[in-house]
């Protein structure tokens, strides 16, 4: 029997997110489609599979472009079905509405939203067959709430939840299982350390999101049972004021 597939677009640095489910689903036996926009950072993930005897192949997608999602998921369909599918693309989109330009709002929608449901069509078509799969989207403290300076991920991140719950509901009597992972907070990784290295240092590790505990979210999801799906699971620290 083929090897199952599990395909998550939204691979960044090796110690971020995106790389973390790669690393995690492939441990679950399935082949992963290491799918991002950086050949060199894709490369490295697939390494690190492989050194682990794990099975990987890189695939660089820009999550925006509809012909680009479909070849992604013909690729993984070649190799198995498509069991897994997680959409983890979402970089910041900071800036104040009065300033904003009208592009930067649109690329917000659609790498954080509109791909998400080229992304979630695409599974949807390749899991109905199987009666079967695991449709996962990455949200952020954005997908509840607006936040002054956060306008264009805040309307597109909260865009994407509903789009996932909307999905969940449709596609759930298929035995298909959508679900979205709330990160309330700062991931312990790469990116806070480059990107935010003052805030981080003030957070300090019991401050930031764990990247394994946000991991093990995603496999407790991928893992119910359909008598006991769960929609939604929310991550934070200890420490976070919500
Ligand atoms: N980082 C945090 O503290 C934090 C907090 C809360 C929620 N989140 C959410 O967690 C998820 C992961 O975010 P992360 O920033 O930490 O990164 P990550 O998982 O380490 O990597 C995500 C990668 O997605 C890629 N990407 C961006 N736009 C894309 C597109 N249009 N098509 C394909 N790939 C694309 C980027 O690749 P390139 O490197 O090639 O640009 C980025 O490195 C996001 O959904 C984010 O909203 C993050």
């Amino acid at each position: 029997m083929a090897i199952s597939t599990a395909i998550i677009l939204g691979v960044g640095p090796e110690d971020g997110l995106g790389a973390a489910l790669c690393k995690r689903f492939a441990l679950l036996g399935k082949h992963i489609l290491v799918a991002g926009r950086t050949k060199s950072k894709l490369d490295k993930v697939v390494s690190n599979i492989e050194a682990n005897a794990g099975k990987a192949t890189a695939f660089v997608t820009d999550s925006t472009c509809e012909t680009q999602i479909k070849n992604l998921f013909d690729a993984a369909n070649k190799i198995g079905p498509v069991d897994v599918a997680i959409y983890n693309v979402g970089n910041n989109f900071p800036g104040r509405i009065v300033g904003m330009d009208a592009e930067y709002f649109e690329a917000a929608w659609k790498a954080c939203c509109f791909g998400g449901f080229l992304f979630g069509r695409e599974a949807i078509r390749r899991m109905q067959s199987n009666n079967a799969g695991t449709i996962l989207y990455t949200g952020a403290s954005a997908s509840l709430r607006g936040r002054a300076g956060f306008s264009a991920f805040n309307a597109s991140k909260t865009a994407l939840r509903t789009l996932a719950q909307a999905m969940a509901k449709e596609v759930g009597p298929e035995g298909i299982h959508v679900g979205h992972v709330v990160i309330d907070g700062l991931i312990n990784g790469e990116k806070a350390h480059a990107n935010y290295s003052d805030y981080a240092e003030q957070l300090g590790d019991e401050g930031m999101i764990s990247i394994e505990g946000i991991v093990d979210a995603y496999e407790y999801l991928y893992k119910q049972p359909k008598t006991a799906w769960t929609f939604e699971v929310d991550v934070r620290t200890a420490n976070e004021n919500w």
